[in-house]
């Protein structure tokens, strides 16, 4: 099976890129920050805090997720529930980053994401999918772009749907999410040592697009 693996810090076009590569290449995406929303998500209902592992890890037995791709765009559930849309909000990507370091929590998560990478091809993006998840991974891209690059790329996202949220609270939430993600004592966003990395600070979605596909050429 040839596994891609596309880690790097939020907001750097991972999940925008990797979904239209993964059509073009006919692999399965596997979204694994959503997996974590889906779970920060689901603790933030429950009336817990993210950020306490006892009460998230009380939790876990309960929590049914299940990833289904419908028309080539992966679906995430909660039991019956499509939770795609509602996991996409600053609270549940804060949650995320929060049950993200928590060990039992990626100890859950990390066989869900294995077995999806030996039954079929995966372009699979997070954060240590290189590192942890996937490290003999075909091929691996660690993309990243300046805090700023990053946080003007999601407001314009926000202002498309219609969010209206400040750019200071943007590019705070983006400095906050990198700080935690990084230094996080369970599996913290690294480069690998065998990725190659590519800064997407100036270049456009289509430059991006082509600057991966040639790096994943050179391998596959
Ligand atoms: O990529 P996305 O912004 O949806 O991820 C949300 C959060 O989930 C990240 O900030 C990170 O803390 C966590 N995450 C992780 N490991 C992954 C993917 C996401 O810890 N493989």
């Amino acid at each position: 099976m040839v596994s891609v693996a596309i880690d790097g810090p939020a907001g750097a076009g991972k999940s925008t890129l990797a979904r239209r590569l993964a059509a073009e290449m006919g692999y399965i995406y596997v979204d694994t920050g959503a997996m974590y929303r889906a779970i920060g998500l689901y603790a933030l209902r429950a009336g817990k805090d993210p950020k306490d592992n006892d009460a998230v890890n009380a939790l876990l037995p309960q929590i049914e997720l299940r990833l289904a791709s419908i028309e080539g765009e992966q679906h995430i559930y909660l039991k019956e529930e499509d939770v795609s849309t509602a996991i996409r909000t600053e609270a549940a990507g804060m949650a995320a980053s929060a049950v993200g370091a928590n060990p039992a929590v990626r100890a859950f998560l990390l066989e869900l994401q294995r077995d999806m990478a030996k039954k079929q091809d995966v372009l699979m993006d997070g954060r240590d999918i290189g590192t942890v998840v996937l490290p003999d991974a075909t091929v691996k891209i660690f993309l990243t772009a300046t805090p700023e690059a990053r946080a003007t790329r999601r407001w314009k996202e926000y202002q498309a749907k219609g969010i209206d949220t400040p750019y200071e609270e943007v590019l705070a939430d983006v400095k906050q999410r990198d700080y935690q993600d990084t230094h996080r004592v369970a599996a913290p966003l690294k480069q690998a040592d065998d990725a190659v990395l590519l800064d997407t600070s100036e270049l456009d979605f289509e430059q991006s697009l082509a600057a991966m596909k040639k790096i994943i050429a050179e391998k596959v």
